[in-house]
């Protein structure tokens, strides 16, 4: 028997050094810590349990039989953060790049499917060369049943993605479908074709980290939902976005103790500037309303004029949507409401209430939105709030105008409770253009044209420029003191939490894509 045992543990000892230790050393220079190591720090001390730690890929051609790693290039198992249960890959860029045979991808398969039956959140760790080339067409097959599983999961358990090294190709699609996707500055790239094939088909000249790397992709596409300095970073991420999730989708998000006292904010009466067209930074408002320092926020360096994120509000999960005033004056365009729609569908999903800060302008007028399907993105916007069943509040805190007032949260298409400040301005538009077109003959016939157009901007504001028609009608709720927004909103979370809707049964709705 000792000798089995002994065979057993040499095979263990050659399936950790992975792709052995020249290429281990190869892979610190570069700056990246190896497969396990990352699990090593991502995963609660010794509760890590891999699956497949044996497992050989299959391939013969090329002298493939020769060249044989155990584990065959991903670290694959269990564990807990926190002592929550989560599902983990890990590629290992030391066995052939990271790249995924077939049995690679058996191994992915085989933990999304445990992650499925049990209801806990899939975290995969991405380092690779892409699809194996010496296996041509199964490791392509080998892709298309992690995207399926991706898919069917989705909605189910959390999926999170880090990008940790090289994810090109199809590789790039497993991470796009899941839930949130991180990357580590420098030492990652995401793209479907790499700058050669960029340079010979469009003539551009460009590097993997403009191409692809996590700064292009937190700012310009908004593929990557956080750029992390190191991958470090990127872990402890990992762990705080976990802390907000539910394990699936039949749990409610998790909360954590709180000792009730002094909730009134007085900060928050003097924080609206005088003038209504001066900007203001709504994260202010947001970190006073909410748990001090449990703001999280999603995709922080793209579409700055909505902000999205996770906060907790007497120790309970929220997420929050907010207009941001200080950049484009929080008007909404095309980014802004594809983010805003796949932040407020996680959140849905996964039984995490919303709160919406809203102060709109409208919509972004120009040609490249126009021309750029602003109709169709603002649709998902719009259509992801009207079918989101969680509890459901709205602050207005200064502008609510035109469609945006309809979009952000409204109650008319099922938030639960709106409230507005003495500062609201609801709307169909802001009284100088108003004025202009209302009045436009009035003003025109006026021998002092600007001061009749200043009268009648004051008229319309008088009329307009406040919560109170809105309030009058009951799309308001309650018009509150800013320094009672945090008391207001956790009595209402806390009314809410038993809140039940169920929309019409379907086969599956068809947001506009
Ligand atoms: N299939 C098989 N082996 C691969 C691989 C792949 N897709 N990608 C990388 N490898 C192997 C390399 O042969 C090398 O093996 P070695 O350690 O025995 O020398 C090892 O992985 C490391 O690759 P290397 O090219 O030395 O690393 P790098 O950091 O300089 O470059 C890449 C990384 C990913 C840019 C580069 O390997 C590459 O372009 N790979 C191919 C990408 C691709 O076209 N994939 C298929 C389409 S999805």
């Amino acid at each position: 028997m000792d000798s089995k045992i002994k065979t057993l543990q040499q095979k263990r000892e050659e399936a950790l050094l992975g792709g052995g230790a020249a290429r281990i050393d190869a892979q610190h220079k570069k700056g990246k810590l190896t497969a396990r190591e990352r699990l090593h720090f991502l995963l609660d001390e010794g509760s890590f349990q891999e699956i497949g730690m044996l497992v050989a890929h299959r391939s013969t051609d090329f002298g493939m039989e020769k060249e044989k790693y155990p584990g065959d290039g991903v670290v694959t198992g269990y564990g807990t953060i926190n002592g929550r249960l989560v599902y983990v890959f890990s590629q290992d860029f030391t066995v052939f790049g990271g790249s995924l045979s077939e049995t690679h991808a058996e191994k992915i398969c085989k933990i999304m499917d445990l992650a499925l039956k049990n209801g806990a959140p899939v975290i995969g760790l991405n380092d690779s060369g892409g699809a194996r080339i010496q296996e041509g067409v199964v490791s392509l097959g080998g892709y298309a049943d992690i995207f399926y599983r991706n898919t069917m999961a989705s909605g189910v358990v959390p999926q999170i993605s880090a990008v940790m090294g090289p994810c090109a190709g199809g590789a790039v699609y497993s991470p796009a479908i899941t839930d949130f996707i991180l990357m580590v500055e420098n030492t990652s790239y995401m793209f479907v074709t790499g700058p050669n094939v960029v340079k010979t088909v469009t003539h551009e000249v460009v590097t993997s980290e403009e191409l692809g790397g996590a700064n292009t992709h937190a700012t310009k596409s908004g593929v990557t939902h956080f750029a992390c300095a190191n991958e470090i970073v990127a872990i402890q991420h990992i762990k705080q976005l976990l802390s907000y999730m539910p394990q699936n989708c039949e749990e409610k998000a998790p909360s954590l103790p709180y000792e009730p006292g002094n909730e009134l904010r007085p900060e928050l009466n003097t924080i609206m500037p005088e003038n209504a067209s001066q900007p203001y930074d709504i994260r202010e408002v947001i970190s006073h309303v909410i748990d001090d320092g449990s703001f999280l926020e999603v995709h922080k360096d793209f579409a700055e004029n909505i902000i999205v994120g996770f906060a907790r509000l007497a120790g309970r999960s929220i997420g929050i949507v907010a207009n941001q005033p200080a950049f484009l004056a929080g008007v909404l365009d095309i980014n802004s409401s594809t983010k805003g729609a796949r932040f407020i569908r996680f959140c849905d999903s996964f039984n995490i209430p919303l709160l919406v800060f809203e102060d709109v302008p409208g919509f972004l007028p120009g040609t490249d939105q126009e021309w750029n399907a602003i109709i169709t993105n603002g649709a998902k916007l719009l259509y992801a709030f009207c079918e989101a069943t969680v509890p459901r509040v709205t602050v207005i805190t200064r502008k609510a105008y035109g469609g945006a007032y309809d979009v952000m949260n409204s109650k008319h298409i099922g938030a639960d409770l709106n409230y507005a400040w003495p500062s609201a301005e609801i709307a169909v538009m802001g009284a100088k253009g108003a004025a202009e077109i209302i009045f436009k003959r009035e003003i025109n016939e006026a021998e002092d044209k600007e001061a009749k157009w200043q009268e009648k901007e004051q008229l319309y504001s008088r009329i307009f420029a406040n919560p109170y028609r809105a309030a009058e009608r009951g799309f308001v709720d309650e018009v509150i003191e800013p320094s009672d927004t945090r008391i207001k909103l956790i009595h209402a979370f806390k009314m809410l939490e038993n809140k039940v809707v169920n929309n019409p049964r379907k086969k599956h709705g068809n947001i506009p894509l």
